[in-house]
C-alpha cells in the first residue's frame, strides 16, 4: 500500500496558496496515462507532477477537480476497489479509502467523471486545464465544455474559458516554500552522496553501465523511489553527446568521464553533474580545460542574488566560455562576433542552466508574461548552472590533445535573501578532491 508518503498538510497547504490564485475558477488536473514498454509489459509509472503537488496521491486513472470557494472543494475521481485487478496489479485507495487517506472532500469512481464534472463546473468563471497530456480526458473534458455550454440553452453564452493549468501551478512551483526545500535538499544530498560512491567505485575497464546500476541502488539504500531522468554515464568521447543514454561502454584509462545523476526525494530531484578521469589521475591537457571550466562555473554561482535577470546568467556562461574557447585555441576572431554568429555553440549547445523542482527541467516563466521581458530570479528559486565544453574526437580544426575531451560542472542553487546556496556542494568538484576521491574503493 502506497500510503500519503509525506503530512498531509503539505498538499493541502499548496491547494490553499492556489485558491488565492484563481478565485472564481475551477481546475482540473488528471494523472497521466499508463504507457506500454513492450507487448504487456508498462513502463514504470510515476505520477503527473502537478496531481501529486495538489494531492500526493499516486495511483493512475485519478483526476483533481478543484473549486477554491466551493463546496465541496476539492474533488477526486479514483479508481474502484476491484479485488481481482488488486490480486494482479496491487492495491488501490478506492473512493473511500481515498477520501479518507488523503483528506480529500469528495471522491468519485473514475467512471462518473464527465457526469459529476459537468454538474459541479456550474456557476464557475473560467477553468484551468492543460490539454495535451492525457487525450482520453482531453476528450471528457471536450464533452464537459459541450454539456455545459448545452446546459445554458438559448442565453447567447458562450464555451467556459480555458486557461492552461501547468502555467498556473509552474509560477506557484517556482518559488519553493520550506516543505519544497525539505524534500528538494534531501534529493541532492542523496544525489551527491551516491556521486561520490560511483566516483570510488569509478576505475579502468568498469562499464558504464555498472556505475549507472551503482548510483541507482546508493540512492534506493537512501530511500529514494527512483532517479529523476535517464542518468548519463559517459566515458571518454560519449560525453560530447550532450544526452547519452547508451551507457553501455567500458571505460578507458586516460579518458575522463562525465557522471550526470540524479535520484528523487518525494518527487523532487537533484540533477548534478561531475567529470572526472577514469584512472583517478587529470592529464595536464584534461586539467586546463577542466580548470576554465570549474572557474567559469563558480564565477557564474558567485553572481547569484535576488534580482539578477535570469538571463544574466545565460549571457555570462556565453561569454565566459566563449573567452576559454579563444584560450584554447578552439576558435578565433572577436569575441562579439563569435557569439553573435552562434559558433561558441558548436562546442557549448545548451544553455546555462534551468530551473529545478519536482521536474529537472522544472515549471516556471523564464520571462516576464506578455512584454517577453527577461524575469529576476526570486529568493526561494532553485535552478541549475552547469557550463561545459564538449570536443568531439573527429573534431580535425582542434588540437589533437583537446579532442575527445566533454566536461560538463553542475550545481543546484538556491536563491537566497542576500546570495545562494550550493544544495549539492557535497559532491566534490575540486580537482585534488576528486583524485582523492576516484578508486579509492
Ligand atoms: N540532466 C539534464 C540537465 O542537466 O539538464
Ligand atoms: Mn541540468
Ligand atoms: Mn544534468
Amino acid at each position: 500500500m502506497r500510503k500519503p508518503s509525506e503530512h498531509l498538510s503539505l498538499f493541502s497547504d499548496r491547494r490553499k496558496r492556489l485558491a488565492d490564485k484563481m478565485s472564481g475558477s475551477a481546475l482540473i488536473v488528471a494523472a497521466h496515462p499508463e504507457m506500454i514498454r513492450n507487448h504487456d509489459v508498462h513502463h514504470s509509472y510515476r505520477q503527473d507532477t502537478n496531481l501529486y503537488y495538489l494531492t500526493g496521491f499516486e495511483e493512475p486513472e485519478s483526476i483533481l477537480l478543484f473549486r477554491p470557494g466551493m463546496t465541496p472543494e476539492s474533488i477526486m475521481f479514483v479508481r474502484k476497489k476491484n479485488r481481482e485487478r488488486e490480486t494482479w496489479d496491487g492495491f488501490r485507495f478506492g473512493p473511500e479509502g481515498t477520501e479518507q487517506e488523503f483528506k480529500i472532500d469528495k471522491v468519485y469512481p473514475i467512471e462518473e467523471f464527465e457526469k459529476v464534472a459537468t454538474e459541479s463546473l456550474k456557476g464557475v468563471e473560467s477553468l484551468y486545464y492543460r490539454f495535451y497530456k492525457n487525450p482520453s480526458v482531453d476528450a471528457k473534458v471536450q464533452n464537459i465544455l459541450e454539456g455545459l455550454s448545452r446546459s445554458q440553452g438559448r442565453t447567447g453564452y458562450g464555451l467556459l474559458s480555458v486557461h492552461d493549468a501547468d502555467e498556473l501551478l509552474g509560477e506557484l512551483r517556482v518559488v519553493k516554500t520550506d516543505g519544497d526545500l525539505k524534500n528538494l535538499r534531501r534529493a541532492c544530498e542523496i544525489s551527491a552522496e551516491a556521486h561520490i560512491e560511483v566516483m570510488r567505485a569509478t576505475k579502468p575497464g568498469i562499464n558504464e553501465r555498472e556505475l549507472h546500476g551503482l548510483f541507482i541502488y546508493e540512492t534506493a539504500k537512501r530511500g529514494s523511489a527512483r532517479e529523476g531522468y535517464g542518468g548519463i554515464f559517459a566515458g571518454g568521447n560519449n560525453a560530447t553527446t550532450l544526452h547519452y543514454v547508451f551507457n553501455d561502454q567500458n571505460l578507458k584509462s586516460g579518458d575522463l568521464f562525465l557522471v550526470d545523476a540524479g535520484a528523487e526525494s518525494n518527487y523532487f530531484t537533484g540533477d548534478i553533474t561531475r567529470t572526472y578521469p577514469v584512472n583517478g589521475k587529470f592529464t595536464d591537457d584534461q586539467a586546463e580545460v577542466y580548470e576554465g571550466v570549474l572557474k567559469i562555473q563558480k564565477k557564474l554561482i558567485d553572481h547569484v542574488k535576488p534580482g539578477v535577470l535570469f538571463q544574466e546568467f545565460h549571457d555570462m556562461g556565453a561569454a565566459l566560455l566563449t573567452d576559454l574557447m579563444l584560450e584554447l585555441g578552439l576558435l578565433s576572431g572577436r569575441k562579439e562576433d563569435i557569439i553573435k554568429a552562434n559558433e561558441h555553440r558548436k562546442y557549448y549547445p545548451h544553455g546555462i542552466g534551468h530551473f529545478l523542482g519536482m521536474d529537472v527541467h522544472d515549471a516556471g516563466l523564464y520571462f516576464k508574461k506578455n512584454v517577453k521581458e527577461p524575469r529576476p530570479i526570486e529568493e526561494g528559486m532553485v535552478f541549475t548552472i552547469e557550463p561545459g565544453i564538449y570536443i568531439p574526437a573527429d573534431d580535425n580544426s582542434v588540437a589533437k590533445n583537446y579532442r575527445g575531451i566533454g566536461i560538463r560542472i553542475e550545481d543546484n542553487i538556491l536563491v537566497t535573501a542576500k546570495g545562494s546556496e550550493n544544495m549539492t556542494f557535497k559532491a566534490p568538484k575540486e580537482i585534488a578532491d576528486l583524485e582523492k576521491v576516484i578508486g579509492s574503493n
